[in-house]
């Protein structure tokens, strides 16, 4: 089979990696993809939120799959684009309907989905430019910190914890009268702030059933011991020492089960993944955040840690057969390290030449901003490549991944040399 992978990114890297290990792929193309992308399939120039040019490249090159690695398109609408045009009718998406997608695309439809099917969150309530001095009120009576949500995509920044009231009160009026974010902020959601340890929980669902795949914990801070600004994410860890059987038996039953059968209540198309953002709080799960994809860096932990033939798991998902595919998992815990460009996550620099991308002998080098120049490979992202080892233990799989990154050179390359660290202690 054909399969196109859309995206450019670690994940799409990881994603094309797992797939490119499967016995029934005939191509694999990456649509725009990078330079690690190139070395696993057929990079495409094709902009992933050009249904239309997707929709000739799918037709012209027989692709049977087409994978969706990020949110914007899934949000916009891609998978129902290819369900009503009756000559995509045969090719299966791995992805949810525009409207399962709102479960990322909008922080109150998913507080909403959550109180309807009593899946546990935090407190909220949501504001408008209408209702902006009611929201004032609302923070008064609640305590510090404050946490406000823009209740659309906002590339990441969408969320500010705030500990002071008259800050608070004023990020609300920003985000709501001066639309700090634009459209994404037209509604806030004000919620509860809970206190605990933070993982990312993976799973796949043909609608009807679902298999949960490793778990990760990601590092989303700048600096060394979770210092400075927010990132895309600086390195993960799978599997995640605090989620014992135990633990995890409560996201089954209290988050998992709810929310596909939700989905499946309100009819609501969904075959693809839901990336499930947990926060322990006295040892009882908490959904922070739905998203309707794969994280990153997460996924270039998760994909190394399954064994089973992805393609099948994809074709279960179309098929509506997940049930009978089998999900084998490495017991080995994998870490990944994301080396990233001077200034990240302000404005930072590009076009440097990477070298040593050899040299990594007991770790997988997945690129996220690479791209090829020539001969060479050039820096083209914020996060430009993420190192991902294996070990008996976090040490001995973050020691191969540091080591790793430590033997690559480009111009101004940082990496977090503490990603693990935290979680040696459980
Ligand atoms: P989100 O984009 O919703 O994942 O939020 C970004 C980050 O803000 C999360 O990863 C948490 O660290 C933090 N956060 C979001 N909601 C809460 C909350 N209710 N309580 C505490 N921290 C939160
Ligand atoms: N690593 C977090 C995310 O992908 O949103």
């Amino acid at each position: 089979m054909n399969v196109l992978v859309l995206g450019s990114g670690g994940r799409e890297h990881a994603i094309s990696w797992k797939l490119a290990q499967s016995s029934q792929i005939s191509s694999l193309y990456i649509a725009p993809g990078n330079a690690g992308t190139d070395a696993v399939g057929i990079n495409v120039d094709v902009n992933p939120e050009d249904f239309k040019a997707v929709k000739k490249f799918v037709l012209e090159k027989e692709v049977g799959l087409v994978v969706v690695g990020p949110e914007a398109p899934l949000v916009k609408g891609i998978v129902d684009f290819f369900k009503n045009d009756k000559a995509l009718a045969n090719v299966g998406i791995i992805g949810p309907s525009q409207q399962g997608a709102q479960l990322e695309g909008s922080k109150e439809f998913a507080k909403l989905f959550m109180q309807r099917h009593r899946i546990p969150t935090a407190k909220y309530a949501s504001f408008t430019k209408d209702t902006v001095e009611e929201g004032k009120a609302f923070l008064a009576k609640m305590k510090a910190p404050y946490v406000l949500k823009a209740d659309g995509l906002a590339a990441g920044k969408g969320v500010v914890i705030l500990t002071d009231l008259k800050e608070a009160q004023a990020e609300l009026e920003s985000m709501l009268v001066n639309q700090k974010f634009g459209d994404a902020s037209a509604t806030v959601v004000i919620e509860e702030f809970l206190k605990g340890i933070e993982c990312s929980v993976f799973v796949l669902t043909d609608g009807h059933s679902y298999k949960i795949l490793p778990e990760a914990k990601d590092y989303k801070r700048i600096g060394v011991g979770d210092t400075g600004p927010n990132t895309g994410g600086m390195g993960a860890i799978s599997p995640v020492p605090f989620c014992t059987e135990e633990f995890m038996d409560k996201v089954e039953t209290r988050i998992i089960i709810p929310t596909v059968k939700g989905l499946k209540a309100e009819n609501i198309d969904y075959k693809g993944f839901i990336f499930i953002g947990l926060i322990k709080v006295n040892n009882e799960p908490y959904v922070i955040e739905y998203n309707c994809r794969m994280g990153d860096p997460e996924t270039e932990v998760v994909m190394p840690r399954i064994k089973s033939d992805l393609l099948n798991l994809f074709e279960g998902v179309v098929t509506e057969t997940l049930s009978e595919c089998d999900l084998h998992v490495d017991e080995r815990v994998a870490s990944t390290v994301v080396l990233v460009s001077k200034g990240y996550p302000d404005a930072y620099e590009k076009g440097k030449e990477i070298k040593g991308l050899h040299r990594p002998e007991n770790a997988i080098v997945f690129h996220a901003g690479t791209k090829k120049s020539g001969q060479k490979i050039v820096t083209n992202g914020g996060r430009v490549l993420a190192v991902t080892a294996f070990g008996g233990s976090i040490d001995e799989a973050t020691d191969r991944s540091f080591a790793a990154a430590g033997s690559i050179e480009y111009s101004g390359k940082y990496f977090r040399d503490d990603i693990g660290k935290d979680l040696l202690g459980y």
